[in-house]
């Protein structure tokens, strides 16, 4: 099977397993915009652009099981991507992005460059396009003030593990532009 194909089917794939936690119009949003801020950073550090979209597309469906989705959304995307017999290295690779996704990975040094890249992705795609819906559900978990600072931790800590110096310098103006937004968000 092409590349192609399997990108086509890992869009379905995302599409079609919405994770029930998550609202799908957000969760689209994110996904699709960690798959923009991916190949953006492919392109701009020679990394391997189909291991990144896949990736991308996968990164969140264990998302549901909460805290530890990493290890869930690699599982799924393993089951997944068993029937396309993929080279193993590529296969490898796919699995230790979204392994590695998180601010909770406990990984020592950055690993791989399409590591680093998925996780600064998921942080610019967080600070771009979903931190007024974080926002939103924490409001309704947390009394306004609490909302508020859960919201902005949770903005820094997104920008906090970006590590590419493109991506640093693309976050740096959505960090600001969150931050300005709690300045006088209700
Ligand atoms: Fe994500």
């Amino acid at each position: 099977m092409n590349k192609e194909q399997i990108i086509r089917d890992a869009h379905e794939f995302m599409e079609t397993h919405v994770p029930s936690t998550r609202p799908k119009e957000g969760y689209l949003s994110h996904v699709l915009g960690v798959l923009d801020f991916a190949l953006m950073l492919a392109k701009e550090y020679n990394a391997d652009a189909f291991i990144l979209e896949i990736a991308a597309l996968l990164h969140d469906t264990g998302a549901y099981v909460g805290e530890n989705h990493c290890e869930e959304s690699a599982k799924i995307a393993q089951e997944w991507l068993a029937k396309y017999e993929l080279p193993k290295p590529v296969h490898d690779k796919i699995i230790a992005c979204i392994l590695h996704h998180s601010t909770n990975s406990d990984i020592s040094g950055k690993g791989s460059i399409e590591e680093q890249i998925l996780r600064d992705a998921d942080g610019l795609g967080f600070l771009k396009n979903n931190f007024i819906e974080f926002y939103d559900i924490q409001k309704k978990k947390h009394l306004p003030s609490e909302a508020k600072a859960v919201s902005v931790l949770k903005v820094k800590d997104m920008f906090a593990k970006v590590t590419t110096e493109k991506g640093i310098s693309l976050g740096k103006p959505l960090l600001e532009k969150a931050l300005e937004y709690f300045k006088s968000a209700s």
